[in-house]
């Protein structure tokens, strides 16, 4: 809620008349002294002269502390307001109090032993113990107040117009004002919640400052059959967009618990404004919702899914043959298998899912499979001076992992998933049925690894590339495999 300085008002007007009806009283008053006195002195009959003179007294020093207070309002009124108009300082309420209070207490002492100047002030203060004792318990918690709000006004923790959150109570809003006695908020719900400064002093408070970058958290979930890097990539581009979310920070979508329902998530997202964060994460909630329509995912309801399943053999799952024996016959390598052949070789296949930037090989590692690329893009890396180098990058019907497969040395290379990416594993007993049916994929194969041993030759000693040579490649794969 913007707070703005009030302006030359119907207040002011009041103010004016207010002080030239106070100067009138005062001036009538003191004109008509003598009359008053001689009107009292007859009235009373002890001492009358003294008492009226008192009476007198008393009176005149109300009248002079009325217009004492309408002088210092107006005194704090120019100094404060130029302040503001000058050097754009806005004094915060507490300072613009004490000066009142201190400016009052000079003004109402020196017109107190102006009217009474027989009065030792000093000694009245100091000789009346009681006197101490009743101020000082009667000023407790205002004294408390005051001081807390000092030090809240010196220390500076927030200001007007940020939201915070105090106490157990967890009262939030947007500060109004910070007074000599509270801490003014007003809530979400357009409550005024007034805390007092000593209570505030005590308690924790939680500040977002007007000018940060705050951030809020909002929940969901999706089913466990719906991928985490398109669930993620979805929202991120959902979220990112909406009312009031920072253009500066980009959205952060993660994993939060892999529960029993399904997957929870949390959506972190930056505030423009953080006073509106309410219709901020609604508007969020309703924007993950549209996009879960439009991408086909699905939340997670608290039910219980049972399936019932042969493990391992994923690629075999009721409709999932068709593409998986489509993608092996598109495969180069594979293109002189029979139909049949093919068929076999999609039976043996293990279909796998990678996150990006996951690993799917590491280099040094045994491996006794290949895999084909079902979905998705991976990079080929080795390690060249403790940093990776990019070997190649292979996309759907490609296929890796060939050489540990076919010469039973340890893997080559990195292979890393550059996207979500589906890979078809194919394992050794399979290969070799393959390879004793036909004998001349051998050959075939053995060129393509010959050329992969040369991209993975260090550029800095290309000697060890010529060594590879194709014929001592296929003699290796025949030993391996017996052939
Ligand atoms: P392997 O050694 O079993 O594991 C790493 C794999 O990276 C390797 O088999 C090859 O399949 C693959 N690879 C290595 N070098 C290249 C290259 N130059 N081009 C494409 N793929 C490669």
């Amino acid at each position: 809620m913007p707070v703005s300085r009030p302006r030359f008002t119907n207040k002011t007007v009041i103010f004016l008349a207010a002080s030239a009806v106070a100067l009138l009283v005062a001036y009538l008053f003191w004109s008509l002294v003598p009359e008053v006195h001689q009107l009292l002195e007859r009235r009373m009959s002890d001492n009358p002269a003294a008492s009226a003179d008192t009476i007198i007294g008393v009176i005149k020093l109300a009248l002079l502390a009325v217009v004492g207070y309408l002088l210092v309002r107006a005194l704090n009124f120019v100094f404060f307001g130029l302040a503001f108009r000058l050097k754009r300082i806005d004094a915060p309420t507490l300072i613009r109090n004490i000066f009142t209070i201190i400016a009052f207490t000079i003004f109402f002492l020196i017109a107190f032993t102006f009217i009474f100047p027989k009065v030792n002030l000093g000694a009245l203060f100091t000789t009346s113990a009681l006197f101490g004792v009743i101020l000082g318990l009667a000023l407790q918690d205002t004294l408390g107040n005051l001081f807390a709000g000092i030090s809240l006004q010196a220390d500076r923790p927030f200001q007007v117009g940020d939201v915070i959150t105090v106490g157990a109570q967890r009262h939030t809003g947007v500060v109004e004002e910070i007074s000599w006695r509270a801490i003014k908020i007003r809530t979400f719900t357009n409550h005024v919640v007034l805390i007092a400064n000593s209570n505030a002093a005590k308690e924790p408070i939680e500040v977002c400052p007007r000018e940060n970058q705050n951030a809020r958290l909002v929940f969901f979930n999706a089913l466990y059959t719906d991928s985490p890097a398109k669930t993620i990539h979805v929202i991120r581009e959902a979220v990112r967009g909406a009312d009031n979310v920072s253009e500066r920070v980009t959205p952060i979508v993660r994993i939060r618990n892999l529960a029993e329902d399904g997957v929870d998530y949390e959506v972190k997202y930056w505030l423009e404004d953080y006073a509106k964060y309410n219709d901020t994460d609604a508007l969020v909630r309703q924007r993950i919702w549209y996009a879960f329509r439009r991408a086909g995912l699905n939340f997670a309801y608290p039910t219980r899914t049972l399936y019932v399943e042969r493990p391992g053999r994923i690629a075999m799952r009721d409709g999932d043959g068709g593409a998986i024996v489509e993608r092996l016959s598109a495969v180069d390598l594979f293109a002189p298998l029979s139909v049949e052949e093919t068929g076999t070789l999609a039976q043996a296949a293990v279909r796998h899912v990678f996150a990006p930037g996951e690993l799917v090989i590491r280099a040094g590692d045994p491996g006794s499979s290949m895999f084909v690329v079902h979905n998705g893009r991976v990079q080929v890396q080795v390690n060249e001076n403790g940093r990776p180098r990019t070997v190649a990058t292979l996309n759907e019907g490609d296929f890796f992992g060939e050489m540990a497969l076919f010469t039973g040395e340890p893997r080559t290379a990195n292979v890393l998933a550059l996207e979500e990416t589906e890979v078809l594993e194919i394992g050794h007993a399979a290969m070799k049925r393959i390879f004793d049916n036909n004998p001349d994929l051998v050959e075939s194969l053995s060129f393509i690894m010959a050329e992969r041993r040369q991209g993975l030759a260090s550029q800095a000693d290309p000697e060890a590339a010529t060594a590879n040579t194709k014929a001592g490649i296929l003699s290796s794969i025949k030993r391996f495999f017996g052939i």
